[in-house]
């Protein structure tokens, strides 16, 4: 197999650098947010021609709740108007959108659009897009943890089925296969509370692109980079077979 054909499955994205983008051409932040919208577009089109199964991407984080009252609500806003313009064309293209994160803190117009066209799209068979938004590693263990917790407490689960497999299960990408290849724009390399539990084995690939800027290139190179990685998963590199 051509290093080439190697892509990932799944394929999670940190989406940064919007106000660096804005703020080096004099712009408010939600600027570089508007402009980011152009990006998304962009890394669906790339994915599903490369055939990438499931595109994971962190939108707005649980932390993001502490920015400055008028960006939230700003961003917020373009959310709902991304999902008013996008969600045709996406269905058009055979992709199913889906949501992770804690909805129930968005405002009741969002979650019905959100609802909407998670509920539009459901049947489709081609990439699977998931929006994170106020979504949080930790959140996501907690709910998992609470939920487990609570079978215990009522008979339906012993603790010692509580394995791996039924931590994944109460996740939000239940499912879902963990992500293959994880990329970050901006130029941190840090994960910032994003699928803590399901990027353990993730390549990671970070680049100094602000979003707004990503295209063509920047999603080739982060292929490129994943396509001649070793996976080993704690076996030596002689149990895995061919070294790249
Ligand atoms: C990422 O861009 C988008 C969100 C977190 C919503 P930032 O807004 O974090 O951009 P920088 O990191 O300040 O440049
Ligand atoms: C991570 O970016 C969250 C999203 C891209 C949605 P941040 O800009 O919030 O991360 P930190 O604060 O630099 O770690
Ligand atoms: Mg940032």
């Amino acid at each position: 197999m051509a290093a080439s054909d190697n892509i990932p499955t799944h394929i999670a994205v940190i989406m940064d650098g919007n106000g660096r983008w804005a703020r080096r051409r004099a712009l408010p932040r939600h600027a570089g947010h508007r402009s980011g919208v152009g990006s998304v577009r962009k890394i669906v089109e790339l994915a599903a021609e490369k055939g990438v199964k499931y595109l994971t991407l962190f939108a707005f984080s649980s932390e993001n709740w502490a920015r400055p009252r008028e960006e939230v609500s700003k961003l917020m806003s373009l959310f709902f108007e991304a999902l008013q313009r996008e969600v045709e064309e996406l269905h058009r293209n055979n992709v199913r959108l889906e949501f992770i994160g804690a909805r129930e803190q968005l405002q009741t117009g969002l979650i019905e659009k959100i609802a909407a066209a998670e509920a539009q799209t459901a049947g489709n068979t081609g990439l699977r897009l998931i929006v994170a938004v106020a979504y949080g590693g930790r959140w996501d263990i907690v709910r998992a943890t609470q939920s487990l917790a609570g079978k215990v407490a009522a008979g339906e689960l012993d603790v010692r089925d509580i394995d791996d497999e039924a931590i994944a299960a109460e996740l939000q990408l239940t499912g879902v296969p963990d992500p293959d290849l994880l990329v970050r724009t901006g130029g941190e390399q840090r994960i910032s509370n994003f699928l803590l539990w399901n990027l353990a084995y993730a390549e990671l690939y970070f680049c100094d692109t602000l979003w707004p800027d990503f295209g063509d290139k920047d999603f080739d190179d982060a292929l490129a980079f994943y396509a001649v990685r070793q996976r080993r998963y704690g076996h030596t590199g002689d149990q895995v077979g061919a070294v790249n």
